[in-house]
């Protein structure tokens, strides 16, 4: 069974795409800073018969992401997919951040998405199978909103970075590929949704609703499985047309 890696996967969409691979025939190793929420996970799929491992991982800490890869293979595992999608995003004014603020945010989602996907291939490489990897952006890779300079920065960053990678590791038969999802609800944002501002946004998405979870599943299952074997250097937006709102 092909082992999907899936970093930032004690909450939200990490947790969502952790059990949607699951379901369809990849054996999962969660990942995140926090394990306790991941054994939960874990001992979820677990009960459904399906094989799930848990890895303590911080992305922005290089020897955290070797010892997670480390432990990875012991397990005797080698992981053919990853899903990056560990991120944080900090909401204020450009003229407000400070320098610790804007390294906290571009560490996490763009150095962090760029040492687990290069330990990936390593190990990729190293079994001669190929892969897949699937960065997490988001529509603010492509466009801006307000108090959000970081953050848009770090995704716009990761969209070209995907791009990089695909063209160096083609040879090796790993695909990279960028998912860019608009405003999907999740346990965090699901108040801010149901408010005057919340709702307001909404109204700009041409489809007028916020995005389910689950509405990433066919983007990220053709990503990851063969259904997508000839897709690598690619960005693919799930966001109700949100990106193509009228300006
Ligand atoms: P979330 O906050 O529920 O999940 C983020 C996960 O990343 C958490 O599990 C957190 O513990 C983990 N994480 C943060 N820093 C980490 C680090 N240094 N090392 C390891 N794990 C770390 O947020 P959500 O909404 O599930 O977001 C997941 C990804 O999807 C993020 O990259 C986010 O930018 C992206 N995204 C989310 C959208 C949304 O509407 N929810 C829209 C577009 C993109």
């Amino acid at each position: 069974m092909p082992v999907a890696l899936v970093t930032g996967a004690s909450s939200g969409l990490g947790a969502h795409f952790a059990r949607t691979l699951s379901s369809n025939g990849f054996s999962v190793v969660v990942a995140a800073r926090r394990v306790d929420p991941l054994n939960a996970l874990t001992a979820e799929i677990k009960a459904q018969g399906k094989i799930a491992h848990a890895v303590p991982l911080d992305v922005t800490d290089p020897g955290s992401v070797d010892a997670a890869f480390a432990s990875i293979k012991q397990l005797d595992l080698s992981v053919g997919m990853l899903v990056n999608n560990a991120g944080i995003s900090d909401m204020k004014p450009a003229l407000n951040i400070s320098a610790d603020e804007w390294d906290r945010v571009v560490d996490t989602n763009l150095k962090g998405v760029f040492l687990v996907a290069q330990a990936a291939a390593r190990q990729m490489k190293e079994a001669g199978t190929g892969g897949s990897i699937v960065n997490v952006a988001s529509i603010l890779g492509h466009r801006v909103a307000g108090s959000l300079a970081s953050y848009a920065a770090s995704k716009a960053g990761i969209v070209r970075l995907s791009e990089s990678l695909a063209l160096e590791w083609a040879r090796y038969g790993i695909r990279v590929n960028s998912l860019c999802p608009g405003y999907i609800e999740t346990d965090l944002n699901r108040e801010f949704f149901a408010s005057n501002a919340g709702l307001a946004l909404i109204k700009r998405i041409p489809q007028r609703r916020l995005g389910k979870q689950e509405d990433l599943d066919g983007a990220l299952l053709l990503l990851a499985t063969d259904a997508g074997r000839y897709i690598t250097g690619s960005s693919i937006v799930v966001d109700g047309g949100h990106l193509v709102s009228s300006l």
